[in-house]
């Protein structure tokens, strides 16, 4: 097809991107540009979700408005996207007023035509997932996809009726198995749509609880669901924002989109939100709906409390956005989950980067220098011998009858990889063995100790083409590699521009290299000595343990800080425990009568540590201030204080001295 429309998701601006959001990003980016060699017009968008609870907390927590923190931390996002060289043609974010007026009226459109309801809804609600649970859903009270405390709520809202597209779901997925991939993926869906009942999407929210967000065009005393508005983003986006106008006017022209890429977290929003929510509006589904794998470092999930998130800015400024794109796609089948290692990416840096692909660039611009005064020499097509015919055959779309010549080009073996299946890290190895066969080549014909004049000429300019097409193939993956390899050849047209331009281009001895004079620059991949790996892998443990180099440190200036009217806002007391017992179902929430002065219930996740009996009589620290909130459908009026180490010990804090419960804590 002549168009190609790719996304990424939206991402939370309450946050800093971390490799995570890198990953995806760099796939849609791959696919952008290998979509735009094949000369097909591309829309590329990604942007930030920029509504919702959590972004409300954050901006609160930093004593900002939302739109304040937003119009601030979507600057981290789009510097980052500069320099890991994302092409995206559109930053789509959903407070832009494009977007907003798109979603009201689709919402609009919803109410009108009966999709959406008013109903009384009591729930369970885990505010930091900003996600409604049923009792049955909980996990032990609380929320089942974080584990933290879920709310109980009673309210008005709207719920979209999305229970009645069930079946037309499950028949649509399964009439399209290229719809939700990979394979594992599908089948999750599917196992979940045919063995659970689907039920309506409550898609607002009570304004007195969350103002920020866009506001119900039917009923001013709600905003819309930041699930509902975010997902609206991929089609607002070809309403307003769209890279060749006039194509726009004419109608629906990019939707719907080839592939939303997303990570496995959300699939659930998009495959069963998203796909029923544009059935209602009767408008075409996504052609695909990739979900890849998660990121852990070092073995460990990634997370500010391990202190390991991965900063993709210092791996760009220590390796280079290039070598970073390359391992993340070269070391992980996309789909599957991955572990990242500073050494494992080292490693491939060497072996692979400066050696397979860098040395054989410059050593055949060294022979090109030496033998041909810097000129791609004419092929003599007389004296093509099989070694240079294997060569040829890696990268030839017409299948050359050699012995031992490869079954699959790259011709069309990143074809079938890439646009077909996503599958970035075949691609890359196919490539890398065609690389690692013209270093072959190079060896088997010892162009050094070569007499024959046309022999040589024809082993320097096969050298050369493949060169020229290695890095049109690198070039999804390491744009600045691929154009600075063909720099260095002395082609004076970019990549993109000229393999668009015409097919023909991509073919073997499809575009005119002979008498170009070659250019030999620095190396293209700088070897990265052990001693250095070794020291950045020291600073990449120190990163996993945080404590030692940061709490020993006294924080004196930042963000964190808060002031003595800040912290005097929450008030502690002394209680001590009357009586204690396990909560029914849990084997981790202990129910305490706490006297503070006045006898309170709280409930405590403390039962793996402690049991019932321990705690009779002990005094313990309580927040009194907290608001009420109900676990296992057990209400707690306070918290206990406990102190929890790296190692995942729990100690419950109490009094030094005897003081009177109720005594407060300052
Ligand atoms: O969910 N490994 O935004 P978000 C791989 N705003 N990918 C990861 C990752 C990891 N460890 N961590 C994050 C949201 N990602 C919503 C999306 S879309 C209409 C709204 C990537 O900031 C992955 O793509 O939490 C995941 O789906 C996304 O970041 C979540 O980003
Ligand atoms: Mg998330």
């Amino acid at each position: 097809m002549y168009k190609f429309y790719v996304t990424t998701p939206i991402y939370y601006v309450n946050d800093v991107p971390h490799i995570g959001h890198a990953y995806t990003t760099i796939a849609a980016d791959i696919l952008a540009r290998y979509n735009r060699l094949a000369g097909k017009k591309v829309f590329f968008l990604t942007g930030t979700d920029e509504h919702g609870q959590k972004v409300q907390q954050a901006a609160n927590e930093k004593n900002r408005s939302p739109k304040e923190h937003a119009d601030l931390m979507v600057e981290n996002f789009k510097s980052l996207w500069t320099r890991l060289n994302i092409s995206n043609n559109a930053f789509i974010r959903t407070t832009d007023s494009g977007h907003v007026k798109t979603v009201q009226g689709l919402m609009q459109r919803l109410w009108d035509i009966g999709e959406i309801e008013r109903r009384k809804y009591v729930g369970w609600y885990c505010t930091p997932d900003e996600r409604f649970w049923t009792e049955k859903d909980l996990n032990e009270g609380n929320c089942p996809e974080c584990g933290r405390p879920v709310e109980q709520i009673q309210e008005e809202n709207y719920f979209f009726l999305m229970s009645k597209y069930q079946d037309s779901l499950i028949a649509y997925i399964d009439r399209n198995p290229d719809y939700i991939r990979p394979e594992t993926r599908r089948n999750e869906v599917l196992g979940f749509l045919k063995n659970n009942e689907l039920g309506d999407l409550c898609i607002s929210r009570p304004k007195q609880r969350l103002s920020w967000g866009i506001p119900l065009t039917f009923d001013d005393n709600f905003v819309t669901y930041v699930w509902f508005d975010a997902l609206v983003n991929y089609f607002s986006a070809t309403r307003y924002l769209v890279p060749d106008a006039e194509m726009a006017k004419s109608g629906d022209f990019w939707w719907p989109p080839s592939h939303h890429i997303i990570g496995k977290d959300i699939l659930t929003t998009h495959a069963v939100y998203w796909s029923t929510m544009l059935m209602a509006l009767k408008l075409p589904l996504p052609e695909n709906i990739f979900a890849h794998g998660w990121w852990t470092i070092e073995g460990k999930k990634m997370s500010k409390s391990f202190g390991n998130v991965v900063d993709p800015n210092e791996m760009i400024e220590k390796y280079g956005a290039d070598a970073f794109r390359y391992f993340l796609f070269r070391e992980v089948p996309f789909g599957h989950d991955g572990d990242f290692s500073e050494e494992a990416m080292v490693n491939r840096i060497n072996t692979d980067l400066a050696n397979d692909l860098g040395n054989l660039l410059s050593r055949s611009l060294t022979m090109i220098e030496k033998y041909n005064e810097g000129i791609v020499p004419d092929p003599v097509v007389s004296k093509e011998r099989d070694k240079e015919k294997i060569v040829r055959a890696r990268f030839d779309s017409e299948s050359v009858d050699v012995q031992g010549g490869p079954a699959l080009t790259l011709y069309y073996g990143f074809d079938t990889f890439i646009s077909t299946k996503l599958e970035f890290s075949h691609a890359v190895s196919l490539l890398w063995s065609a690389i690692n066969s013209v270093n072959k080549y190079i060896e088997d014909s010892a162009p050094w100790k070569e007499k024959d004049r046309g022999i040589l000429s024809n082993i320097l300019y096969t050298l050369a083409e493949s060169l020229r097409l290695i890095a049109v193939y690198v070039y999804p993956f390491m744009p600045s590699a691929g154009d600075n390899i063909w720099k260095q050849l002395g082609i004076n047209t970019g990549i993109e521009e000229t393999i668009a331009s015409s097919p023909g281009y991509r073919e073997w001895a499809g575009y005119k290299l002979s008498g170009t004079r070659t250019s030999k620059g620095g190396a293209l991949f700088p070897r990265i000595d052990l001693k250095k790996a070794k020291e950045t892998r020291k600073s990449s443990e120190d990163r996993v343990n945080p404590s030692r180099s940061k709490e020993n440190k006294v924080e004196t200036s930042g963000d964190n800080l808060i002031s003595i009217s800040d912290f005097s806002k929450v008030r502690l007391k002394v209680g001590k425990v009357i009586t204690a017992e396990k909560v029914e179902g849990s084997n981790k929430l202990i129910k305490l009568q706490v006297d503070t002065g006045e006898t309170r219930q709280v409930v405590a996740g403390i039962g793996k540590t402690y049991s019932p009996n321990d705690l009779l009589g002990k005094k313990v620290a309580v927040v009194t201030n907290l608001q009420p909130a109900k676990l296992m459908g057990v209400e707690s009026q306070g918290m206990l204080l406990a102190a929890t180490d790296s190692e995942g010990a729990l100690s419950i804090l109490t009094v030094d001295r005897d003081v009177k419960e109720g005594a407060k804590i300052k």
